[in-house]
Order: structure tokens, then sequence, then C-alpha cells
């Protein structure tokens, strides 16, 4: 039974025309089919954008572009309130799927389409966002462009990011048309709804198609240097080496050890490795290290962090290896998605005859930065065994039609007829 069989006053979305969208946009920036590269500020993104932004345009939704790049589409509200925002990202990772940000955006899309088709007006207006570098795969951090909104990210340190090429974040947004001039930060919406595939396995393994997130793993990057000494790789013996790439392996697995710990539900994953000089002949002198780590909460990503530099600075002091650790990023400590919305989209999708699980979320999400300056929620749609960030990442589009719908329900509950 699709959402659409399920007796609702809430009339169905139209399934064909977001399925339509979803694989118009996977044919932007397509790579390793089935899979989609889309890195923020690449040409691919601004042929997205530019498609994206032209679907808006058609629909009669005012479209404007912030100093980072950020897209508001605005479907005009009966009062002048502050709107309500369905947001999510249109830049994919290095292997990108064909669901993760752009469905989030594409179904906000939708449901002022479905709004327009029914001819319901609303009193807070609508306002879907396209948030700029989400990923964080090109520039960092990720969740760049909400969180220069919200005021946690200065402007100009965004500004002057640059990539592994030495490109400026800037002169990049400025390459592809799209450094808009609307201030910075942003003023905080009525509300800010997030929809996202969930990217594990859980609703799609339990049969769940919704999840309410209730709260962030707090999650940290910290790069680490192993310096040794470079030597012949020959004619050196191994007891007068201090080989830095075979310190850093070592480092590597006990990283990956420190996740599951305890019986805790801890993440741990060096994600970059740079070595030099990376040639023949010669013995590893300089590692360096990028290392994500999350985990359930401050308290236990903080002992775990502790126990990640010890472990670390154990394994150098062996190898006569020096060290040092410098956290780069930080996100999800704190933040507190809104009860109210949260019992909204409850009671929504109950009327719609669909259930729900409340579940935190250990990836990282533009909603994150929304919710410190305004109510925020962030639902869950099922994905494929959970394969994302990958370009096999899948979806039952009936399942996630029943989540847009749960979405579209609470979006216009709040926004108010
Ligand atoms: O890093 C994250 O969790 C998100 O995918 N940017
Ligand atoms: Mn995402
Ligand atoms: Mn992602």
């Amino acid at each position: 039974m699709t959402p659409n069989d399920v007796a609702t006053d809430v009339p169905p979305l139209n399934a064909d025309r977001l399925w339509a969208s979803l694989r118009a946009a996977a044919e932007i920036g397509a790579w390793r089919s089935p899979g989609v590269q889309r890195l923020a500020l690449s040409d691919a993104d601004r042929q997205m954008r530019d498609l994206y932004c032209r679907w808006c345009r058609d629909s009669g939704l005012q479209v404007r572009i912030d100093r980072v790049g950020n897209i508001f589409a605005r479907r005009p509200g009966a009062g002048s309130l502050a709107p309500v925002m369905v947001g999510s990202h249109l830049d994919t990772q290095v292997a990108g799927g064909r669901y993760d940000g752009v469905l989030g955006v594409l179904a906000g899309l939708e449901i002022v389409r479905w709004l327009d088709d029914r001819g319901i007006s609303t009193r807070h207006p609508i306002e879907v966002v396209s948030w700029t570098n989400e990923e964080g795969a090109r520039f960092r951090p990720a969740m760049l462009g909400s969180a220069v909104f919200a005021g946690t990210l200065g402007l100009q340190a965004a500004l002057d990011q640059r990539d592994d090429d030495g490109l400026r974040f800037a002169d990049e947004l400025e390459r592809i048309g799209y450094a808009g001039d609307n201030g910075i930060p942003g003023a905080p919406p009525h509300a800010y709804f997030e929809l996202h595939i969930e990217q594990s396995d859980v609703l799609h393994r339990r049969g769940i198609d919704v999840g309410i997130v209730t709260n962030a793993y707090p999650a940290r990057g910290l790069e680490i240097r192993v310096l040794g000494r470079t030597a012949h790789a020959g004619a050196t013996p191994m007891h007068l080496r201090r080989d830095a790439l075979v310190g850093a392996a070592e480092m590597i697995t006990a990283i990956e050890a420190l996740a599951t710990e305890g019986d805790g539900d801890g993440r741990a994953t060096t994600t970059r490795l740079e070595l030099w000089p990376d040639r023949t002949g010669i013995v590893p002198g300089e590692v360096t290290l990028t290392v994500d780590h999350r985990h359930t909460g401050e308290a236990e990503l903080e002992q775990m962090a502790r126990r990640l530099e010890q472990t670390v600075a154990q394994i150098a002091a062996r190898r006569g290896l020096e060290l040092t650790c410098e956290q780069l990023w930080e996100f999800g400590a704190g933040i507190a998605f809104d009860p109210g919305l949260a019992a909204t989209a409850r009671r929504c999708a109950g009327e719609l005859g669909i259930e729900t699980l409340a579940m935190p979320s250990a990836a990282g999400h533009d909603g994150y930065w929304l919710a410190t300056i305004a109510p925020s929620l962030i639902l869950f749609a099922p994905c494929v065994d959970g394969i994302t960030h990958n370009e096999h990442e899948e979806i039952e589009f009936h399942r996630v039609l029943r989540a847009v719908n749960v979405l579209a329900a609470s979006v216009l509950e709040v926004a108010g007829q």
C-alpha cells in the first residue's frame, strides 16, 4: 500500500513528478553508474544549481542567493511572517549517491508544487533551501553554508577556505555564478524541517518508513602528524629505522578498535592519509592522518578522544616517532531538535497510518546548525541496507514517499492555512 492509498485529509503528493525530478538530478554529475559526483562549487554543482533554480522559478518561487551561495526559494505566505524552511543540500561526496541531500531539497520543492496544485495558501511563507558545501568533501568544514547562515562559522573564514588544489572558496563561488548578496548571518526561520535518508540500516531493516531524529552524535575531526626519519629502504637495517608510515598504520588500526571499546556505539575512522616522501627507495618520514570520531554523547566522545590521543602517543613513543595532534572541527554537541515539531510529525504520521521511530543521527546535517537558531526537526527516510557515501546508495521510493508525505503534512500544519 502506498501512502497515496492512505485515506487522509492531506491530499497526496505528485509521486511521479518527485520521482522525475530525482531522476533528472541524478543525471547531473553522473559518475560510476548509478552514482553521482557533484563536489561543492564544481561545474556539476553549478549545473545542478542552475536546473534547481529553473525549477523553482518555473514554480513561481522567489529565488535569492546569500554570500556563501545558499539558495532560498520562497513561496509567499498570507502574512509577512518568518518562513517555514524545508531544506538540505545538492552537493555530494566524491563517491556520491543519488539521494543524500538532494532528496530533502526536491521533497521541499514538491511540497510547494503540491500546494500550488491544490491552491492551498499558508500563513507563513514556505522557503525551500539548498545549503552550500554540506559534505565538506572539497572545502572544510562540512555543513559550511548552514553554519555561516546560523552564525556559527564566520563569513570570511568560509570565503577563505581552500581545496586540495589551493582554489579559494570565494573565487570558486564567483566562478560558478553563485556569489549572492543576501545578508549573513541569515534571519532565523519560524521553523526548519529537513528530510534526509537515514544513512544506516535501522529503518530499512525494521520496515519503518519515518525516523524522527531526537539528537545528534557529537563529532570531531583530528589531524595527527607522525614524524619519523627518512632512510634508505635497502641499506638501513630495520632496527635503525623510524618509519612514520608503519607507526601510522599501527595507529589507524588502534583508532578503529577504540570505536567499539566497551559497549559503546562509537565511530572512529581515519579518512585521509598523506605521506612524504612517498617515493621508492626511501623510508617514509612524515605522515598526516585525518581522523573522524563520533560517539553517542559528549562524555563518551570526550573519553574516546582522550583514549585516542593516549594510544597514538604510546605507539609513537615506542617507535621513536614524534607526534602532534590538532582538532580540525566539531559539530553535534548539545544540538537539540524541537519536541513540538517532533510531536507534530508523529501526529501527522499517525493520521496517515505511517509508523515512526525516534532515533539519533550519527551523520551531520544542516539541520544541526539551524537547530541553534530556530525550532528544527530532521526526518529520516529508509535507504537500502544503509549504503551511502557510495555510488550504490538506493531507496525504495514508495517507502520514501511515505516520509515525504509526513514532511508535507507537518510543514503544512506548522505553516498554517
Ligand atoms: O560528515 C557528515 O556527517 C556529513 O555527511 N557531512
Ligand atoms: Mn547529507
Ligand atoms: Mn553526505
